[in-house]
């Protein structure tokens, strides 16, 4: 199968703070493959911009040495990169003050479609939004892209929203989720509403229960500090795992379009029930073999952040009233793997005896990695003998079925941020959605932070707390084993 690459309009992409992590390590490596795959235009213009004093061509040597060490080689030739690195400039800014704007004005060409990516600390977001306007750099056509965190409760995310919307309309807006790009999230909607096979069985009536699960290896050693801010409900909960269980949960959309889509999506979260104590579960990964522990990592020896959450979900709507969604995230465990597990109920009446045995249908949608789905489903055991029953995998990896283009699967950023040239928000939050997702976690939040809640520790390498399990045995359920 041939990957059909349609060219975006010929663009002018500002990214400030060009010289950080994200822009170092996905936002330049993600725009060079684009180029590298004939996406870009070649009269296309991304401008760094950033605090240091530099010249554009230290600033092209530093993004030399980006694509060098985060793209792959097969995707590396001298005359691509040389010819990338031609389209790339630097104009050293100051935020909060008036150095730099007239030049960054100066770089910009009217009549091409014109974004600004803001990859900095939300603090300067109001300040660069501003600027943007207050110099005339920005048109009422021009894109803002804003990072997450998207505040760390209600109220920081409505004040950011309104910093932004001073000064530009929604749709002008483009909130990132990282998970929203990723090609296997974008399948959920594909599975779901472009097959008759599943919608039918797509509630209550039919699915008993639903698992998600972004499970991380790493620790957060080196951003601890940043880390212990935040914690696993806002870093992951807040807005990965709830556009997940949206995608799973929403309604069809009457078409896939920006707002269709995420007016679906909100009413998903709005349909929320609030959390009970008894259905969370927290963790902190210990110490282990002079290993250092979250407290180590954090840097907080008194912190009360958890590393793990896992919680038990309810939708109240007519869809899903009565089917509980298992949501848990974590660092350092066993496995890098994501997941969404549907189970569906036990068929109304078995003809069998019960000796024939019996396992539930279960759908499974992996994100990350060997992204793929597999259904299994119930079978005569092989053999003369009476009628037993086994369950075996109907399994696919979209690598395998989708040949190359299956297994060459473009990085989330690159797909965002052509979205953003080409002008379609489906991908990206909307603010109300922001705000509803802070809305039904602060009071989560809020409850540990009045009340003396610790985490459990949890063994790195392991599935999380023993308390988690207990989550599901109590209701009569296992969670599914977490590998790749
Ligand atoms: C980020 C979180 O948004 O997502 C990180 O801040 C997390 O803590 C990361 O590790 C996970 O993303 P991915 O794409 O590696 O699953």
């Amino acid at each position: 199968m041939v990957s059909r690459v349609i060219p975006v309009e010929t663009f002018d992409l500002v990214i400030f703070g060009a010289t950080g992590d994200l822009a170092t390590r996905k936002i330049f490596p993600g725009l060079y493959r684009r180029f590298w795959a004939g996406q870009i235009p070649p009269e296309s213009r991304i401008i760094g911009a950033a605090r240091s004093d530099m010249t554009p061509e230290g600033f092209r040597e530093q993004v030399r040495k980006a694509i060098d060490e985060f793209v792959s080689t097969d995707k590396k030739d001298a005359a691509t990169i040389d010819a990338f690195l031609g389209r790339i400039g630097y104009v050293p800014i100051d935020a909060k003050g008036t150095g730099g704007w007239d030049k960054l004005k100066a770089e910009m060409r009217p009549g091409v479609v014109s974004a600004f990516y803001f990859s900095v600390a939300p603090a300067l977001f109001g300040d660069l939004a501003e600027r943007l306007h207050s110099f005339e750099i920005a048109t009422p056509e021009s894109r803002i892209v804003v990072e997450k965190p998207f505040g760390r409760d209600l109220a920081s995310a409505r004040a950011l929203n309104a910093t932004l919307a001073a000064h530009f309309r929604e749709e002008q807006i483009y909130r990132i989720d990282h998970y929203l790009g990723k090609e296997t999230v974008q399948n959920l909607m594909a599975v779901r509403f472009a097959n008759i096979l599943f919608e039918p069985l797509w509630n209550s009536q039919y699915v008993d229960h639903v698992q998600i699960t972004v499970a991380e290896t790493v620790g957060v050693g080196g951003r601890g500090s940043y880390y212990d801010k935040s914690g696993a409900m806002r870093d992951m909960v807040q807005n990965h795992m709830m556009q997940l269980l949206c995608l799973i949960a929403m309604e069809p959309p009457y078409h896939f379009d920006p707002n269709a889509v995420r007016d679906e999506k909100l009413k998903v979260i709005r349909a929320l029930d609030p959390v009970r104590p008894e259905d969370i579960v927290r963790g902190q990964y210990a110490r282990q073999n002079g290993q250092p522990g979250y407290i180590e990592d954090s840097e907080n020896p008194q912190s009360r952040t958890e590393s793990y959450i896992a919680l038990k979900v309810h939708i109240s709507n007519w869809r899903w009233k009565g089917t509980p969604f298992y949501l848990r995230t974590g660092k350092k465990l066993r496995a890098r793997a994501s997941e969404i597990a549907i189970t569906f109920r036990e068929p109304p009446h078995s003809i069998f005896d019960d000796a024939a045995g019996w396992r539930e249908n279960v759908l499974t949608i992996r994100l990350q990695p060997n992204e793929g789905m597999n259904l299994m489903v119930m079978i005569k055991e092989p053999g003369p003998g009476g009628m037993r029953l086994t369950q075996v995998p109907l399994d696919m990896s979209f690598a395998e079925a989708l040949g190359e283009e299956g297994a060459d699967i473009p990085d989330a950023y690159e797909r965002l941020i052509m979205d953003v040239i080409r002008g379609n928000q489906t991908l990206f939050m909307r603010g109300d959605e922001v705000e509803a997702a802070w809305a039904w976690t602060d009071p989560i939040i809020g409850g540990w932070e009045s009340s003396e809640d610790r985490p459990k520790p949890y063994d790195p390498g392991s599935s999380g707390p023993d308390d988690s399990l207990m989550l599901m045995h109590r209701d009569g359920r296992r969670w599914r084993e977490i590998r790749e």
